[in-house]
């Protein structure tokens, strides 16, 4: 499906919406609607599961948005947490200097990528993608102008040269997408925290950030974690939180927010082991992904080109979203950076004392970031479908279909008296969905007619619905009716409660 009809979707059905509608909405920052925040609610608890629940060395914390105003000095995050900027004199728009230049890259890929389409048709079976690209004149002489002025980019990005960056955009003539003109101000770097100040403390003593990521609650908490739960390394600390960046450009939907929701993991080491746990971290988090059953396809590690001021080696886990590939993971290996600095902001020591060893050391960490929204939106747009289906009479139909992991989906079964006009359709169907409310979301619905309902529990992706006919008053059977396939099986009603929990059982997935 497209994304302008997955946004909509997720606004038509309760999933999303942007934040203040009535006062013409806040540009990059978003509600969760009564279906979106069960879905988000499972994805945290799928990812918490996996990893406070499945790991004996993993516990998790949840620490305060507003920090003492020295964590993010200490972190590098009030010198370093920069984005560079620029603005078009005409237009008035803003933009950031490094994603203009991808985007001039990303026009140039669009191009091959229609020139190995034609050259697919006219060779047909015979065609050899890779010795295209790798021969072709043409294809060659703009493969050459990506790797000029992505190179050249992340030279500039490296050093921080700002002027290097603007000379890169005049020499690529790239112009303003909304005035088309090359009427650029000098690029500049921009903080992305959002900061405030504290009521009883004026000036920069008493200003505060909104935490950027959720990961500094996790360091500064290292020593009383560690004495507290009398972990041993290697152990990690999970939290799930609110993390905030002044985006400049945030679009794409709940892509890039300026509000935003992070799953974090600190894996604390024995310094020299880093990369070791790197990998492991690295197929760890794969395999989360995978066991959610996304198609392999979907998922691709991407290293970094620019290393961030805290990192040794540093990868994204890409999904394909609906506009291409891009991070929906981090996995960093942030040395004892963060450790490290925090002891020498605070003067207080931040070491472990190794009884194996006998020494004591800052530990180094390997560290395990993924986006709630971004997961979210990966979970949707692989979700949504429409699809050709027979009718009740046998005839083609379209239907919006949203095919979650049944783990995941915001409500896990539909109750549904095949009429609502008949009192003791009414009644039975409504004790069984009392019978299942216990046990997981259920909602019962007795609007409408029943393939209408079956069309409406699809399209906020109801794994099962359990509908209640006239031979239940007889025999105390329902039928289910199996979102993907639609086919129906009858059953005892005792049995409702045990078949559907097996079905949407997260451990299957953990385990
Ligand atoms: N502690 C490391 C860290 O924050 P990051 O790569 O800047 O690393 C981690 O962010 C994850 O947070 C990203 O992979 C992404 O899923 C999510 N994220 C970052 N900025 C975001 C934004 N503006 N909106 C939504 N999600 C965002």
């Amino acid at each position: 499906m497209d994304f302008k009809n997955i946004i909509s979707h997720c606004k038509e059905y309760g999933f999303i919406y942007q934040s203040s509608e009535i006062y013409d909405t806040l540009a990059a920052v978003y509600d969760y609607g009564p279906y979106g925040v069960e879905l988000k609610n499972n994805i945290k608890q799928y990812w918490w599961k996996a990893m406070v629940n499945m790991n004996d060395n993993i516990v998790g914390i949840d620490a305060a948005i507003f920090m003492h105003p020295k964590t993010w000095k200490a972190s590098g995050h009030v010198d370093a947490f920069n984005d560079p900027l620029i603005d078009n004199k005409d237009s008035k728009k803003r933009y950031r200097a490094d994603q203009l230049i991808e985007g001039y890259a990303e026009k140039i890929e669009a191009k091959i990528k229609k020139d190995v389409e034609k050259a697919r048709k006219r060779f047909g079976d015979a065609f050899d993608e890779e010795q295209f690209r790798t021969t072709n004149g043409r294809i060659l002489e703009r493969q050459s102008k990506i790797d000029h002025a992505i190179n050249t980019m992340n030279a500039h990005l490296k050093v921080s040269d700002m002027e290097g960056l603007k000379s890169l955009i005049e020499e690529l003539e790239i112009a303003c997408p909304e005035s088309g003109s090359r009427n650029w101000t000098d690029v500049r770097q921009f903080n992305l925290m959002f900061s405030t100040q504290l009521g009883n403390i004026t000036g920069e003593e008493g200003k505060l950030y909104l935490r950027p990521e959720t990961a500094q609650g996790i360091f500064v908490n290292f020593l009383n974690v560690q004495k507290t739960t009398r972990q041993k390394l290697p152990f990690g600390i999970a939290q799930i939180g609110k993390a905030f960046r002044n985006e400049i450009v945030a679009r794409q939907f709940i892509f890039r927010m300026r509000e935003f929701e992070q799953m974090e993991m600190q894996f604390f080491i024995q310094p020299g082991t880093e990369l070791e746990w790197y990998e492991i971290w690295k197929a760890k988090r794969m395999q989360w992904h995978r066991s959610l059953s996304v198609p392999e396809e979907k998922l691709r590690f991407h290293d970094h080109d620019n290393l961030a001021h805290y990192a040794n080696a540093a990868v994204d886990i890409e999904y394909e979203f609906p506009f291409g590939f891009r991070e929906l993971e981090g996995i960093h290996s942030r040395t004892d950076f963060d450790l490290a600095s925090h002891q020498e902001f605070s003067g207080k020591k931040l070491q472990y004392y190794d009884p194996e060893t006998s020494e004591s050391y800052v530990p180094y960490v390997v560290e395990t970031s993924i986006g709630c929204d971004r997961m979210f939106l990966a979970q949707i747009s692989l979700g949504l479908q429409e699809e050709v289906v027979p009718d009740a009479e046998g005839k083609d139909s379209t239907r919006v279909v949203m095919k979650l992991h049944p783990s995941i989906a915001p409500v896990k079964c539909a109750v549904l008296p095949l009429l609502k006009n008949r009192e003791e359709l009414v009644n039975a169907a409504q004790d069984v969905a009392n019978t299942l409310q216990p046990y997981m979301n259920v909602q019962y619905d007795e609007k409408d007619a029943i393939g209408r309902r079956y069309r409406r529990q699809d399209a906020i992706g109801t794994p099962y619905c359990i509908t209640v006919d006239f031979d239940t008053l007889e025999d105390n059977t329902v039928t289910i009716r199996d979102r993907d396939s639609m086919e129906q099986q009858r059953v005892q009603i005792e049995e409702v409660a045990s078949i559907v929990n097996k079905k949407i059982d997260m451990s299957s997935i953990l385990s």
